[in-house]
C-alpha cells in the first residue's frame, strides 16, 4: 500500500518527509522517493528497497541536518507490476510538474496515447506519469495551477490522491482526492499533507480530512479547499491518538480499518496487471505457467477458513473463464487423502499469511508431481518459498485476526488467474476478456460505494445483536459468501452461525427456522438464481424468521416479500458481485461483535497464523 507525505512551511522539509514516510512503513512498500523544492528548483531523489536506501542518498544533508528545502512531497510505493524500479518510483516529473499518486488511473492507456501524440515522452510504465504530463501540458497552455488541476482531474477516470508541485509556483502543494484517502495536518506557519494520519502526528494533531472530489491548494499559511469549483470548509478535528490508535487510522479496531482499506487493497492488487485497451493480462510472475497452461487438465485450489472460501469463488473463475475442471479442498483434508492426479495439474494454495501449516503441507505433498502456485499476501512466506510460482495479493499488512481485505484481494487474484489461463488457452474471446478487465477497474470505486451501507448495517446489527443463531443463505457464487458471512460472524461475535446453499435449506436446516432466527440471504441480480433464491426466501419468511436481504439487484426488481431489512450494494459486474455483496456481511459481523463487547481484533481461541494442525 503506497504512502504519501507533503510539507510546506519554515522547517527543513527533508527530515519531516522521511519521518512521515517512516510512520507509514507498516503499510508495506518496495521503493520510495522525494521531491524537494530548493531555491525555486525541484530535486527528485528515488530509491528501490526500504527507506534506509533513500536515506543513504541524503546522508550528507542529514549529517548536517540541513537540506535547505522547506517544501517537498514524498512517497512510498508498493509495486504491483514488474520489478519495483527507480524509474517507476514516485515522484514522477513532466516539465515543471512533480507529482505523486495513490490509486489507479483507469483510462491511462488512452491518455498516454493522446499525450504521446502531442509529443510527451514517458519514462516509466506507471499510470501516474500520465497525470504528471497532463498537468504539465495544461500549465504550459497558460492555465493557472488550480484550473490545471481541475482539468487534469476531469480528464482522469479512477481513484486517486494526487500531490503535485509546480516549479513555477513555489510554496504551493496542489492536492486532489477521489476514493483514496488524503488528510491535511494544520500547523503554525506550516502545513502537512498525507495519505494517513500517523505520517503527521509528530508535528500536529489538527487534522482536516478531505472528501471525494476535493481539490486543495496548500501553502505554509493557508489551506484552500474546493469541490465542484466551489470553495468548501472541511471540519478540523483534533486527534488524541497514541501510536497504536494512529496505526488503526483512528478506527476503533484494525478489523474495521481493514474493511475500509479494501478499495485501496484491491486497487493495489490490480495495478499494472492488465491492459484496459486489449484485455491482456500481465502476470510475469506466472511465466512458468505459459508452457503448461494449454495442456492443463485440472486445477485444484486449497486453503483454510476464509482462504478456502476464496477458493470456492476461484472455481467459478477457473471453470467459466479457462474451461478447466477445478476442485476445491480444505488443505487439512487434501493432504491426507490419496491424490489422484497427473502432472497436467495445477495446485494452487491460497493463504493470506503464507504460514498456515495445513496449506503448506498441501503444497509440500504434491511438490514435483504437479505444478504449484501460491496466492499469498506476505512476501517470502513459507508457502511462497515452497511453491513453483507466487501470485502476490497486495492487501498490505492484515493485523486483525478476522480476514477481510485479504479475502477481497484473493478474489481479485483468482479472477486474474482465471483470465490469464483463459488468454493462454484461447477459451475466451478478446472482447469478453476486455469487458471483464474493464469491469475490474471499477472495483475500487464500487467497494467505496458499497461500504456506504455502514449506517444501515449498524441499525440492523442493533436489532439482531442478541440473537444466538444465524443462518446465511446464497446460491451460486453467493454460496461461498454465505459461508464467509457466517464464519466472520461466529469468529468475532461468538454467535453460532451457519452458511448454507439456499437450495439445500429445505433438506434440513429449515427445521431450525423460527422468529428467533435471523436469516441473511445473499441475493445476486442474475435472473435465474435471483428467482430461485427468492423462492427459498419466501419459505424462510413464512416461518417467521427475521430476514436480512443483501442484494445488488436493481431497485425496481420486485422482491415480493416483506423482508425486515434490505441492504443494497452497487452492481459492477457478475464477477465482482460476490466481493461487493460480502462487504455488508463483514460490517454486520463487526458491529454485532462490538455491540456484544467481544475482543474484535483478537477473538478468543484464535490466532492470526495457524501454524499447528
Ligand atoms: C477467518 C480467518 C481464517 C484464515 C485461515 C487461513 O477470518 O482469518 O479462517 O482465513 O486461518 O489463513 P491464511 O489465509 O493465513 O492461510
Amino acid at each position: 500500500m503506497c504512502g504519501i507525505v507533503g510539507y510546506v512551511g519554515g522547517q527543513d522539509a527533508l527530515p519531516i518527509l522521511l519521518g512521515g514516510l517512516e510512520a507509514l512503513e507498516y503499510r508495506g512498500y518496495d521503493s520510495s522517493g522525494l521531491a524537494l523544492v530548493k531555491d525555486g528548483r525541484v530535486e527528485i531523489t528515488r530509491a528501490t528497497g526500504k527507506l534506509h536506501e533513500l536515506k543513504k542518498l541524503f546522508a550528507a544533508q542529514l549529517a548536517v541536518a540541513k537540506s535547505s528545502a522547506t517544501q517537498g512531497i514524498g512517497h512510498t510505493r508498493w509495486a504491483t507490476h514488474g520489478r519495483p524500479t527507480e524509474t517507476n518510483a514516485h515522484p514522477h516529473c513532466a516539465g515543471r510538474v512533480s507529482l505523486i499518486h495513490n490509486g489507479i488511473i483507469e483510462n491511462y492507456v488512452e491518455l498516454r496515447a493522446e499525450l504521446e501524440k502531442q509529443g510527451c515522452f514517458f519514462k516509466s510504465e506507471t499510470d501516474t506519469e500520465v497525470a504528471a504530463h497532463l498537468l504539465n501540458t495544461l500549465l504550459e497552455k497558460g492555465l493557472d495551477p488550480r484550473e490545471a488541476m481541475r482539468q487534469m482531474c476531469a480528464a482522469v477516470r479512477g481513484s486517486y490522491a494526487f500531490l503535485a508541485i509546480d516549479e513555477k509556483t513555489p510554496g504551493h502543494i496542489f492536492v486532489a482526492k477521489n476514493s483514496t484517502p488524503i488528510i491535511i495536518g494544520k500547523g503554525q506557519g506550516e502545513n502537512f499533507v498525507a495519505s494517513d494520519i500517523p505520517a503527521v502526528l509528530q508535528h500536529t494533531r489538527r487534522i482536516v480530512v478531505l472528501e471525494d472530489g476535493d481539490l486543495a491548494d496548500v501553502t505554509a499559511d493557508a489551506i484552500y479547499i474546493e469541490n465542484g469549483r466551489k470553495p468548501v470548509e472541511r471540519r478540523e478535528e483534533t486527534v488524541s491518538w497514541d501510536p497504536i490508535t494512529a496505526q488503526k487510522g483512528g478506527y476503533k479496531h484494525f478489523m474495521v480499518k481493514e474493511i475500509f482499506d479494501q478499495s485501496q487493497a484491491v486497487a493495489d492488487t490490480l495495478r499494472g496487471r492488465f491492459s484496459i485497451e486489449t484485455g491482456a493480462i500481465f502476470l510475469p510472475e506466472l511465466a512458468g505457467l505459459e508452457a503448461v497452461a494449454k495442456r492443463l487438465k485440472r486445477v485444484i485450489l486449497v486453503g483454510c477458513g476464509t482462504a478456502w472460501h476464496a477458493c470456492l469463488e476461484g472455481k467459478f473463475f477457473i471453470e467459466n473463464f479457462a474451461k478447466i475442471p477445478c476442485d476445491v479442498d480444505y488443505a487439512s483434508e487434501f493432504r491426507y487423502r490419496p491424490q489422484l492426479f497427473d502432472s497436467d495439474t495445477l495446485v494452487v494454495a491460497v493463504s493470506q499469511s503464507g504460514e498456515t501449516l495445513d496449506t503448506l503441507g498441501a503444497i509440500e505433498c504434491v511438490k514435483d508431481r504437479a505444478t504449484t502456485l501460491a496466492i499469498c499476501n506476505v512476501v517470502g512466506a513459507s508457502i511462497c518459498r515452497r511453491a513453483d510460482m507466487v501470485l502476490y495479493t497486495h492487501a498490505g499488512p492484515e493485523i486483525s485476526v478476522a480476514s477481510t481485505k485479504a479475502f477481497s484481494t484473493q478474489l481479485i487474484a483468482l479472477e486474474l488467474l482465471g483470465l490469464f489461463l483463459a488468454e493462454r488457452r484461447d477459451t475466451m474471446s478478446p472482447s469478453t476478456r476486455r469487458a471483464i478487465v474493464e469491469s475490474m477497474i471499477h472495483a475500487p470505486v464500487g467497494i467505496s460505494n458499497a461500504l456506504k451501507v455502514e449506517p444501515a448495517v449498524v441499525s440492523i446489527a442493533k436489532r439482531l445483536a442478541t440473537a444466538r443463531d444465524f443462518l446465511f443463505l446464497g446460491r451460486g457464487t453467493c454460496y461461498p459468501i454465505a459461508l464467509e458471512g457466517a464464519l466472520k460472524l461466529k469468529e468475532i461475535s461468538y454467535i453460532h452461525a451457519e452458511g448454507y446453499p439456499a437450495g439445500e435449506m429445505k433438506h434440513g436446516p429449515i427445521a431450525l427456522i423460527d422468529e428467533s432466527m435471523p436469516v441473511v440471504v445473499i441475493l445476486q441480480r442474475e435472473k435465474t438464481l435471483f428467482e430461485k433464491t427468492l423462492s427459498n426466501l419466501r419459505e424462510v419468511e413464512a416461518r417467521g424468521a427475521k430476514v436480512v436481504v443483501v442484494t445488488d439487484a436493481p431497485e425496481d426488481r420486485q422482491l415480493g416479500i416483506a423482508s425486515d431489512f434490505i441492504i443494497r450494494v452497487p452492481f459492477v459486474s457478475p464477477e465482482l458481485s460476490p466481493l461487493l455483496l460480502n462487504l455488508p456481511l463483514q460490517l454486520l459481523a463487526y458491529h454485532v461483535a462490538v455491540m456484544n463487547g467481544t475482543d474484535v481484533d483478537l477473538p478468543q481461541n484464535l490466532a492470526k497464523s495457524v501454524t499447528g494442525e
